[in-house]
């Protein structure tokens, strides 16, 4: 597979992770640690709400007090508060990359891309209105520019610019906003996240403990060393001079001195745009969705469980077979990953009788049967000693590169594809080793695939590995698409097991 610029750097990026985190590369629980990031803001903020004085001259000197003189609690609720937040759009904006780069965002996922894009526009207003609670310069810049952007709207009356005119700010305005960011903004925040996961199967809110446990502490160490301090008190009789900005959030504004109103709105509204249109450009060509055969299927429902789309519904039997159920595939979900094969235990290559192999459920466009076939023909091109069969998968390694005398690749459309039993079918047919090798551990394209694979090969899931196969006889090692030394390393281990086990069988 050619792996375009912005997925190798994006990959290279994520390897560099890897040797520095072990197991918790933060990279693969993005979304899950924006939403952690947001319990430390929904819980540190609802803290702060308790000391906070909601009118104008309240606001700047109760975030003064727990600044300065309540540090210890109120100032490092109030850091953690803003560090959080800072961590929550980083880890945000790192998600949408990865999605994108590594073409996550297309097909069926567009609605989890479209959902997204709203989120965006909740999250920076959310903080922006965070900013504006404090009543300091910052927050009057922030008033002012925001006022020049309301007024580009023809939808109000009259000027908002006028609201922030000396001795025109009034409290019922400062409540507006209060209201806004500790209540209205999270609520449909809240209600946007639901929506963003809700057609996501067996989705995780919550990141590995270690992970959590590591950023919270980060986060703390920087509330302790660099805690966060207002500004002067806002005076709109002056025009600020000097601010620090948290360019997270409030990078729209600087563009006001620049452009207009109207010219800073069209570009945001313009990448929005853009944004939301990325899926269909170019619009990914699906594969055949899974075909469900009820001769061979028994209603078991490991597919219905195993499938990381939702795209596979269980209802009662309609063809009077014995069996109390049966399944559907939602071809407008279904993207074609294949996992449902790997779960459906009637995928079994030892069902010789049969001249033309036909599972429960199958991919149109590469089913169980052509896959047997070429087991068959990969075993028989091999010579030599120490033969090798890898299954990888469309999004990992290229298999082809890996064609030598005694090695053979064959790609499936996610490594979550291959039924365990032909494994054992492989190697009952003249395999000496099988490699099974998917996307990079924690990285499946499709989610799961790989976990599933890896589970079912170490009997953890159904339908698993027999128990009469040699488990010595295979191994398991996750490759990215450029991780030719992991995989090279794994083809020599595996040889040298199997050197180790003839030595052993002859004494
Ligand atoms: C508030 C910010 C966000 C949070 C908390 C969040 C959270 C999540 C979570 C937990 C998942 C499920 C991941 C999994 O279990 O594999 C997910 C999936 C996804 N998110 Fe977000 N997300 C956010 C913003 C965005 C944005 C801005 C975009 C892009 C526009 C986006 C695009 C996606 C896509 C495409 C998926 C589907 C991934 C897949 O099917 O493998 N998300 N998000």
């Amino acid at each position: 597979m050619r792996v375009n610029p912005l997925r190798r750097a994006y990959i290279a990026g994520e390897s560099w992770f890897n040797l520095s985190f072990a197991g918790l590369n933060p990279l693969y629980h993005l979304g899950t640690l924006t939403f952690f990031f947001f319990w430390i803001i929904l819980i540190t903020g609802i803290y702060l709400f308790l000391p906070f004085k909601g009118s104008i001259d309240g606001a700047y000197h109760s975030v003064e007090w727990m600044t300065h003189k309540q540090w210890y609690v109120a100032g490092v609720m109030r850091s953690l508060h803003r560090y959080a937040s800072d961590a929550a759009i980083i880890t945000m904006l790192l998600h949408l990359f990865r999605e994108f780069s590594q073409d996550r965002h297309r097909g069926t996922r567009w609605y989890s891309w479209v959902t997204g894009i709203p989120l965006l526009w909740m999250v920076v207003p959310l903080g922006i209105t965070g900013y504006w609670l404090v009543w300091d310069q910052l927050a009057q810049y922030i008033a002012t520019g925001s006022a020049q952007l309301l007024d580009a709207i023809p939808i109000f009356f009259g000027s908002m610019a006028t609201n922030f005119l000396p001795g025109q700010i009034s409290d019922r305005f400062f409540t507006l906003i209060e209201f806004l960011h500790l209540l209205g903004q999270p609520l449909v925040l809240v209600f946007a996240l639901w929506f963003h996961v809700r057609r996501i199967s067996n989705v995780n809110i919550m990141p590995p403990r270690g992970l959590a446990i590591g950023s919270f502490i980060a986060l703390l160490a920087l509330s302790l060393l660099k805690p966060a301090i207002s500004h002067e008190q806002a005076d709109l009789g002056i025009v600020p001079q000097t601010l620090n900005l948290d360019w997270f959030y409030l990078n729209i504004y600087p563009l006001l001195d620049y452009w207009t109103a109207g010219e800073v709105w069209l570009l945001t509204v313009g990448i929005t745009v853009l944004l939301i249109f990325l899926p269909w450009l170019p619009p990914k060509r699906s594969k055949a969705a899974a075909v469900v055969d009820l001769d061979n299927c028994d209603g078991c429902k490991q597919c219905f469980e195993d499938c990381p789309y939702d795209a596979i519904t269980v209802q009662a039997r309609t063809d009077g077979k014995k069996h109390k159920h049966e399944v559907v595939v939602d071809p407008a979900l279904c993207t074609g990953c294949g996992i449902c094969v790997g779960a459906c235990h009637s995928a079994n290559p030892f069902r010789r009788a049969e001249k033309q192999l036909s599972p429960g459920i199958d991919m149109p466009g590469f089913p169980v049967h052509e896959l047997r076939s070429q087991t068959l023909a990969a075993i028989e091109a091999m010579k030599g000693e120490h033969k090798i069969l890898v299954y990888g998968c469309d999004h990992g390694y290229a298999m082809r590169q890996l064609h030598t005398d005694n090695t053979r690749g064959i790609s499936l459309y996610c490594s979550g594809m291959l039924p365990p039993t032909m494994i054992g079918y492989a190697l009952k047919n003249g395999a000496d080793g099988v490699l099974v090798s998917g996307c990079r551990t924690n990285d499946c394209y499709n989610r799961f695939g790989e976990r599933w694979t890896e589970m079912r090969i170490v009997s953890e899931r159904e339908p698993h590995l027999r128990a009469r196969v040699d488990h010595r006889h295979t191994i398991s090692q996750g490759a990215g698409p450029t991780d030719r030394r992991e995989i090279e390393q794994a083809l020599i281990r595996l040889r040298e097991k199997l050197v180790k086990l003839e030595q052993k069988a002859n004494g």
